[in-house]
């Protein structure tokens, strides 16, 4: 952040502290902040940033912080007029959680150079060996290290070969040259007080506004020139990865492009493009062309992103499908009119409507809960469009090099839009000349901007590292991407509309499944201690086995697994004894009968069986012996599975709370995988 508004330095800690709070759930193994003790703005002498980093949630840092005898003897009423600090919170990739592997990394001695890093940098051993060799000693095991000691390299070269003059943002355009792989990366530097300066490829960046004067106003171009205040009035621009950190400030933000430089300076910001090719030629130091953006508005409220009356963001988020279900829907479900009375608008889609129906294949690309989602709507998919239907996981589908035809629709499917997997799967399809189709929660990310056309899944902003409401709001979309692809075909009218009669419905249904939450806490107590927990499914519920066991094993971390129930005789059985607990998925659809067989043979090994499904159905479901049900609500079948995952979604959740775990920060995970 850059201010030109007088602030005093606690403040200033405060509010980057408060950023890392809201990005927190992006990482949480360390976090590092970087601000100035004092400036000089007149002389030559580097103003000393101060430093602190710390392992373990941002708390840590905090408390660390304030206790920092570095920071004790500065004043934390001293007024800065402009300040530019820098904080970061870090999903380890290279080296262990530890304050040296923590972020701002530096320069070296005196903190010259700082850099806060999201990204891998893919090249970081060549650029390390080469600093080595220049003298440059290494006290991180992280990639990023190279960034800040490659910005000190270049501008000690610059200073000897006489040039006084080089800028910041030229320093930095010389050291992106350098790098390969993914980064948004913000630089703090001594020798260039009051300046930030931010750049990215591959990860996300936002620029955030805050008091923008009369003729910058959304819409209007964005142009350095029109940036600075007429009447000088203060403002305040904010750098961040997430809108979740910014939204508290402002809703101004600038998404900022791949190869764009932003150069935030005595509280203003200017952009540059970074023409890769250009810069090759050009040799050090290239100046780049200043570019013109226009202003977005965020359509984020602060309350999605606080916990209200819930003691856990996935315990919120669990609770809150019923809405989250209807706003995914609100405005795309057409009832009423005459002969074709019902049918599906999906704004995003429909001028490419008939290329996917002519496509000779679709393509599901996802990771995680997102990849499962897609496995619950394949079904419905392949019914209502004829279209073979296929699922990938999007890293499987890179190692593998898969085909990828023109004539494919490749779907990508993402709750952040930011997954550096299915990001670079999709780079891959474009290649190729698929069509490109994003189903994302997160308006203006990588994947939203980078694909043909799309259907935002609007379930609102989503904290939970485990994935709850976007899962179930992925499938309506894809269900009614279904609908809108099969549009056209007469003989499956009626089946179109019992499904959109039941999209109707969804919400209520949902809202009616959330009430086994007591039954689910006692589920959970009584599971405390297992080692694990298997999950058996099939058809539209494959997916829910699968799902239910991500999220016990992700949150609760207990070992469990989702099992294809048409595979069980095939391997699965010989796990089956009195003490394994297994759920059976065993909803009303077509597979029921065969699913009646599996619990008959599960019973004849004595397995310890909690069968799900449907609501009076509890006696034709366990047949063969007796276990613990939990009855849900009806719907039509390829919805099922979003009434279906509730019930484990929440044995989950009571599951981690009662085995003490931290619900919304799993261990070791992060909610948007931005590196590879
Ligand atoms: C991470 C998250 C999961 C998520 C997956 C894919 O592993 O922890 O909850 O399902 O990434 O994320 P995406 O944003 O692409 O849906």
């Amino acid at each position: 952040l850059n201010f030109d508004v007088r602030r005093e330095r606690r403040y200033i800690l405060e509010l980057l502290f408060n950023g890392l709070r809201r990005l927190e759930y992006r990482g949480y193994d360390s976090a590092g902040i970087s601000i100035d003790s004092s400036f000089s703005l007149d002389c030559d002498a580097v103003p000393p940033s101060l430093v602190f980093r710390q392992e373990g949630n941002i708390e840590s840092l905090v408390k660390s912080v304030y206790q920092d005898v570095s920071l004790t003897g500065l004043n934390l009423e001293e007024i800065f007029s402009i300040h530019a600090g820098i904080a970061h919170t870090r999903w380890a990739t290279h080296g262990e959680p530890a304050p040296r592997n923590s972020h701002p990394q530096t320069s070296g001695p005196g903190n010259e150079f700082l850099v806060v890093h999201n990204g891998v940098i893919t090249n970081y051993m060549v650029l390390k060996e080469t600093l080595v060799r220049q003298g440059f000693t290494f006290e991180s095991e992280t990639d990023t290290e190279v960034i800040p000691k490659l910005a000190k390299f270049i501008f000690d070269n610059t200073k000897e070969e006489g040039d006084r003059s080089v800028t910041f943002s030229q320093i930095v355009l010389e050291v992106m040259r350098h790098l390969e792989g993914a980064y948004a990366l913000i630089f703090k530097s001594g020798h260039y007080p009051n300046e930030l300066i931010a750049c990215k490829r591959g990860s996300p960046l936002l620029l955030g506004v805050k008091e923008l004067s009369e003729e910058s106003s959304i819409g209007a171009s964005f142009k350095d020139t029109q940036f600075l205040s007429s009447n000088g009035q203060p403002k305040e621009l904010f750098l961040s990865s997430d809108p979740s950190a910014l939204v508290e400030h402002t809703k101004k933000v600038l998404v900022i492009e791949d190869g764009e430089v932003v150069h935030l300076k005595d509280g203003r910001a200017s952009i540059f493009k970074f023409d890769r090719a250009k810069g090759e030629h050009a040799g050090a130091l290239a100046r780049p062309d200043s570019v013109q953006r226009a202003l977005s508005v965020l359509e984020m409220e602060v309350e999605q992103i606080n916990k209200g009356k819930y003691e856990h963001y996935m315990q919120k988020e669990i609770h809150e499908q019923p809405e989250s279900l209807t706003t995914t829907m609100r405005g795309r479900l057409i009832r009423g009119g005459s002969c074709k009375s019902m049918s599906v608008l999906l704004g995003g889609i429909k001028d490419h409507l008939k290329t996917i129906r002519r496509s000779r294949r679709i393509v599901f690309i996802g990771c995680g809960t997102s990849y499962n989602a897609a496995l619950a709507a394949r079904p419905i998919l392949e019914e209502l469009s004829g279209i073979p239907v296929s699922v990938e996981i999007a890293s499987d589908l890179l190692d593998r090099q898969g085909p990828i035809y023109r004539e494919d629709t490749a779907i990508f499917v993402s709750q952040s839009g930011e997954t550096a997997d299915t990001l670079q799967a999709l780079e891959y399809a474009l290649e190729n000349g698929a069509l490109c189709v994003g189903i994302t929660n997160t308006v203006g990310s990588a994947i939203a901007r980078h694909t043909h056309c799309g259907v935002h899944i609007n379930a609102g902003c989503e904290i939970g590292v485990a994935s709850t409401k976007a899962y179930t709001s992925q499938i309506v979309v894809m269900a009614m991407l279904a609908l809108a692809i099969g549009d056209n075909t007469l003989s499956s009218q009626a089946r179109r509309e019992a499904i959109i009669d039941g999209l109707f419905d969804l919400p209520s249904k949902v809202k009616e499944v959330l009430k086994l939450d007591q039954e689910m806490k006692n589920l959970a107590q009584l599971l405390i201690a297992e080692q694990s927990l298997l999950v058996f499914g099939r058809g539209y519920n494959y997916a829910t086995a699968l799902e239910g066991a991500l999220k016990v094993k992700e949150v609760a971390l207990m070992h469990s697994e989702g099992i294809l129930a048409g595979e069980m005789k095939h391997g699965p059985l010989a796990l089956v004894d009195e003490t394994l607990p297994i759920v059976v998925v065993a909803t009303q659809d077509a597979c029921f009968s065969k699913q009646q067989s599996v619990i008959q043979q599960l019973h004849a090994r004595k397995g310890r069986l909690i069968v799900m499904c449907t609501k009076g159905d509890a006696a034709s479901a366990c047949v063969g012996g007796s276990c613990r049900v939990i009855e849900v609500p009806q719907v039509e079948d390829c919805l099922q599975p979003v009434i279906n995952i509730v019930p484990l979604q929440l044995l989950a959740y009571h599951l981690t709370v009662l085995r003490g775990y931290n619900v919304d920060q799993p261990r070791n995970l992060a909610k948007s995988v931005t590196t590879q």
